[in-house]
């Protein structure tokens, strides 16, 4: 069996490659990433070092690049992570959001319909639905809930998503989508929400909270997307979508003043900012089918999960603060300078 992972080299890719590396020791896997500044070679270094593992530094928007690794390498499986992925850039700048993130699904897809392929995971997000309101906690997101998008970056997933469909009914190309809710744990970018706030309360940083940080969003602990996909990949149905969330809907201001109180901060750091532009309101995921259908739960709770994961950034501080010290700087003073 030989899998290919984009964007391997990112959060949630890194950590389905140590997964797929540890769970199937007979699996060969090539991961091709264009190592933009969300991609890090460093996070990938134990995996190097296992000759079942092979890098490739590509776009996935790169017909030549994309072809020519299918006909060299001959996959199996295709599990698509690569994408921009961060709301607030893309409000910025929508432009490569749509490249990498359909035109990039296209290309891949394509590469697929040409050399064969047993089956092409794209991992999806549960952004695709919208938002619901705060103030329906009966509402949650299922697999027939309308696809709508909020910002650019839900908007291009949600093509993507769509893409995807119709290569299916369109080619019979095997396909499988995931849709999940927020993803924390180890090796996340410093500009998401949980590991941003660590980091900043780490040195005694001002914590931009948006809006009044009543806003809500459904938490999973890293390892447990990549055992959903793992068990979609070799158990899921040919065409359908699973959605992926356990339960666990916390508010951003409680999420920051839990990291406060387990890093012995003041709240007083707390600063509330101008909010986000056409912010999402709360996502909820229904995770019954994967249930029923899987067997999938999650295993980490939060409270282990982020004790976890806080202490991952205190033992790893050389891994994030080497990335928040170049042009993240930047980034960091044009979004919340002003802010
Ligand atoms: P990330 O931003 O941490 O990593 C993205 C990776 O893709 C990086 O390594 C980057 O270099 C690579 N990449 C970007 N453009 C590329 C291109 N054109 N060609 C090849 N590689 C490219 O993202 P993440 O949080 O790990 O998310 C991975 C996937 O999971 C995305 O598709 C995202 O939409 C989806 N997702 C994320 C979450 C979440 O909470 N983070 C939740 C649900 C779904
Ligand atoms: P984020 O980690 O960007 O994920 P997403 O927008 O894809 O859900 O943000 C999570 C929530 O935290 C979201 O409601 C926006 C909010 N947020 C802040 O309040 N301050 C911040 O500095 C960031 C990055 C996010």
């Amino acid at each position: 069996m030989k899998i290919l992972i984009t964007g391997g080299a990112g959060f949630i890719g890194a950590n389905f490659v140590f997964y797929m590396l540890k769970e199937h020791p007979d699996y060969d896997i090539v991961c091709l990433d264009a190592l933009t500044y969300a991609g890090n070679l460093e996070t990938l270094e134990p995996a190097m070092k296992n000759d079942r593992f092979k890098f490739v530094k590509g776009d996935v928007a790169d017909r030549e690049v994309v072809f020519k690794l299918f006909e060299e390498e001959g996959f199996n499986v295709v599990v698509n992570f690569a994408a921009e992925s961060h709301v607030d850039r893309s409000i910025e700048d929508p432009g490569i959001f749509l490249k990498t993130n359909i035109l990039g699904t296209q290309v891949l897809m394509d590469a697929c319909n040409k050399y064969g392929i047993d089956r092409f995971h794209q991992v999806g997000t549960d952004e695709v639905y919208g938002d619901l309101p705060l103030d329906r906690p009966d509402l949650f997101f299922t697999e027939t809930t309308p696809i709508t998008a909020s910002s650019p970056y839900s908007a291009s997933k949600a093509s993507a998503d769509l893409l995807v469909m119709a290569y299916h009914r369109t080619y019979g190309l095997p396909v499988t989508i995931s849709r999940c809710s927020n993803n924390y744990g180890p090796y996340q970018f410093p500009e998401k929400l949980i590991p941003l706030m660590i980091a900043n309360a780490l040195a005694d940083k001002e914590l931009p909270v948006y809006g009044e940080g009543l806003n809500v969003r459904d938490w999973l602990y890293v390892e447990d997307h990549c055992r959903a996909i793992d068990l979609i990949l070799h158990e899921g149905k040919v065409g359908e979508v699973y959605n992926i969330g356990g339960h666990n809907e916390m508010k951003n201001i409680d999420i920051v003043k839990l990291i406060c109180k387990y890093l012995d901060k003041p709240e007083t750091l707390i600063k509330y900012v101008t909010d986000r532009k056409g912010h999402d309101l709360r996502y909820a995921i229904d995770p019954t089918k994967i249930h029923e259908e899987l067997g999938w739960l999650p295993t980490t709770m939060f409270a282990d999960g982020i004790k976890k994961t806080i202490d991952w950034y205190l033992d790893n501080q050389d891994w994030w603060k080497n990335i928040i010290s170049g042009e993240y700087q930047e980034y960091y003073e044009k979004m919340y300078g002003n802010r």
